[in-house]
């Protein structure tokens, strides 16, 4: 039978740990880098002069994930309704055009950029294209 000096095994433990904390951490990697590819869609919202007959503002949902897409200088813009500041729903003013926060004040121009109460940081902001010659509204989330 083989004798195994202390430091032999311990070197074995840490080579097999080692070598599986590398594999675990590069599937990690992987699976993680994937699945950020295949969230990555697109959707096609509807058209622009229906969505946007009566309102400066749409809401639309998958799941449980609010976008709000606004027109901004002729342009669209879509945001991400969570908050920055605790992940509160916000909603669009079309008077004032700010985003509100009413969880705990805050405030965000149509630019998504916080103007007033605890946020910091600007909503996340979506790419959204509008298809000119059928109308339709395009998310890329
Ligand atoms: S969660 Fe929006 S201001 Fe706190």
């Amino acid at each position: 039978m083989n004798k195994i000096d202390r430091r032999s095994f311990i070197e074995h433990i840490f080579g097999w740990t080692g070598i599986l904390a590398l594999t675990t951490g590069a599937l990690k990697y992987i699976s993680s880098s994937k699945s950020k590819q295949s969230t990555l869609s697109k959707v096609v919202i509807g058209g622009k002069q229906e969505l946007f007959a009566n309102t400066d503002a749409i809401e639309y949902m998958i799941g449980n994930d609010k976008t709000i897409i606004i027109q901004y200088d002729d342009e669209l813009k879509a945001f991400d309704a969570a908050c920055t500041h605790a992940g509160c729903p916000v909603n669009w003013d079309s008077r004032s055009r700010n985003f509100i926060c009413k969880c705990h004040g805050g405030v965000f121009n149509e630019k998504g950029d916080p103007i007033s109460g605890p946020p910091r940081t600007s909503l996340k902001q979506y790419k959204v294209l509008l298809r000119e010659n059928t109308d339709e509204i395009i998310l890329y989330k």
